[in-house]
């Protein structure tokens, strides 16, 4: 395995581009990298990822452009599986969180590599379905799922992730309401409980999930009485497991390896209630390489961890494994996939700092206002300029905090360069706004020099498309007056 990933120059000719050997390219942990594994420097001196121009790639789509590289998103689904298959006796399944990035080309994309799916709401179980993947591995989570939600989930077969004790208690209802409206035995609902294990992390205080004082799952106060309820409603209600997710950008083992001793410790009080449950998730959160300084762990050594842990404990417990679920998101995609701008007005405030503006900012890229995250930036047309200038790159919005970058080493750069910022793939586009009405940007998947589109850039029309202008408020305003 590859598992340590060649240092990222910084001020040399090829900066932060990953030299990774073709022949290796599927055994290099995404995560660990600062680009997409395909990325290269070609002739032009431009930056090239699956074998695409980026300087092109805009003169063709426009930017800002989100550029997701195939190659690099294929190669951490089929290692996530590989792993899983490497270091779990017992039957394993990779569901991507599609909460990263989900649109109909990510998800057929996972599902073609045999991944389920995590799914937050209806509308991206919506797009799952339409996008092809089969019900049977998607799971639904959410703390507060709305009874349409719930129904949808009901008919289609999906595995709900319960919550709270409300959603409990719908789903009950709901489960008995279409027996009755079908007058026949339906099968019961699928549904696991999300616990909240009590296990702190260290990472962004909003992308923690598994600490006490969280708003997600079940507390272990309350754990029990949700197992006598749950299997007092089998009938309705088929309880297949437990999960935990106890935070997103963590590159410590230690709280994922706690986690699995904690589930399988639930899962033997489970049984005391006469559930017998067979799947335990485990969730997501490993983290992904944003900066020189982030040494997050490969997805194999994540994986190794996690599954020793469980087997450990099971052994312990002398307890059949269970199949392990993993949901993994921004490790999954976060490095595949970069966004391009171009540049536009510079400011430079004397003793202070120098302004470079791009075309885009906090509506495509809300996470470096929402979580101060770091990212770093290259300018594609001249990739071996030196870098010898500091600047702040600042986005296009009415926001003094629309700043994606504070402390960016560039090349001295001009109004027209193209602007590409790394490690987009996850919570960009997903979280994008059209703030300040901004069109979202187009997304295209690059792959052997090849490059499609997969999601269409937003116009002016789309805009509007959902506006409504009451009749009253169109007509002159002499008319309007009343007199
Ligand atoms: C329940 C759940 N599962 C999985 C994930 C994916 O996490 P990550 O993208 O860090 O792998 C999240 C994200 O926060 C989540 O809330």
């Amino acid at each position: 395995m590859v598992s340590t990933p060649p240092a990222a120059t910084h001020n040399s000719g090829r900066q932060y581009v990953p030299d990774v050997p073709e022949s290796v390219l599927d055994q290099a942990s995404p995560n660990q990298f600062l680009m997409p594994l395909t990325a290269q420097v070609n002739g032009k001196d431009h930056l090239e990822i699956g074998g695409c121009d980026v300087v092109t790639l805009v003169q063709q789509f426009g930017s800002p452009l989100y550029v997701l590289d195939e190659a690099t998103l294929r190669a951490a689904c089929r290692q996530y599986r590989q792993a899983f298959q490497r270091h779990y006796p017992g039957e394993s399944l990779v569901i991507y969180a599609s909460k990263a990035w989900n649109c109909l080309a990510v998800c057929a994309i996972a599902a073609s590599e045999g991944l389920g799916l995590d799914v937050v709401s209806g509308g991206e179980l919506h797009t799952a379905l339409t996008a092809g993947v089969d019900p049977s591995v998607i799971y639904l989570h959410g703390n507060n799922k709305s009874v349409d939600e719930l129904q949808m989930a009901i008919a289609t077969g999906i595995t709900i992730v319960v919550d709270n004790w409300l959603e409990l208690e719908t789903l009950v209802e709901l489960a008995k309401a279409t027996s009755a409206a079908d007058e026949s035995p339906q099968a019961p609902v699928r549904i696991m409980l999300r616990l909240t294990p009590g296990i702190e992390c260290h990472t962004h205080d909003y992308i923690r999930t598994g600490h006490l004082d969280s708003k997600f799952g079940f507390d272990p106060d309350q754990i029990e009485s949700v197992f006598a309820f749950v299997q007092q409603h089998s009938t309705v209600l088929h309880c297949v497991g437990l999960h935990a997710h106890i935070g997103s950008q963590i590159f410590e083992l230690q709280p994922h390896q706690d986690l699995a001793g904690v589930l399988v410790q639930w899962l033997v009080k489970a049984a005391d209630y006469g559930l017998t449950l067979e799947e335990l998730d485990i969730g997501g959160g490993l983290g992904i390489r944003y900066t020189e300084s982030d040494d997050p762990p490969s997805i194999d050594q994540w994986t190794q961890v996690i599954c020793k842990a469980v087997v450990d404990a099971c052994g312990d417990r002398q307890i059949p494994l269970p199949k392990l679920i993993a949901e993994p998101g921004r490790s999954l995609i976060g490095s595949a996939c970069v966004t391009a701008y171009t540049l536009g007005s510079q400011k430079t405030v004397p003793g202070i700092r120098t302004y470079v503006t791009v075309d885009g900012g906090m509506s495509d890229n809300p996470r470096p206002i929402t979580y101060q995250s770091l990212y770093r930036t290259v300018v594609a047309n001249r990739m071996s300029a030196p870098m010898t200038e500091a600047v702040t790159v600042a986005g296009k919005h009415c926001e003094s905090g629309d700043v994606l970058i504070k402390d960016a080493t560039l090349p001295p750069t001009h109004p027209g360069d193209i602007l590409v910022v790394m490690g987009t793939g996850a919570y960009n586009y997903s979280m994008a706004s059209n703030y300040n009405r901004l069109p979202r940007p187009a997304s295209v998947l690059v792959g052997e020099g090849d490059a499609s589109l997969i999601l269409r850039r937003e116009t002016y029309a789309d805009l509007l498309a959902h506006d409504c202008l009451p009749h009253r408020l169109t007509r002159p305003p002499s008319e309007g007056s009343g007199s």
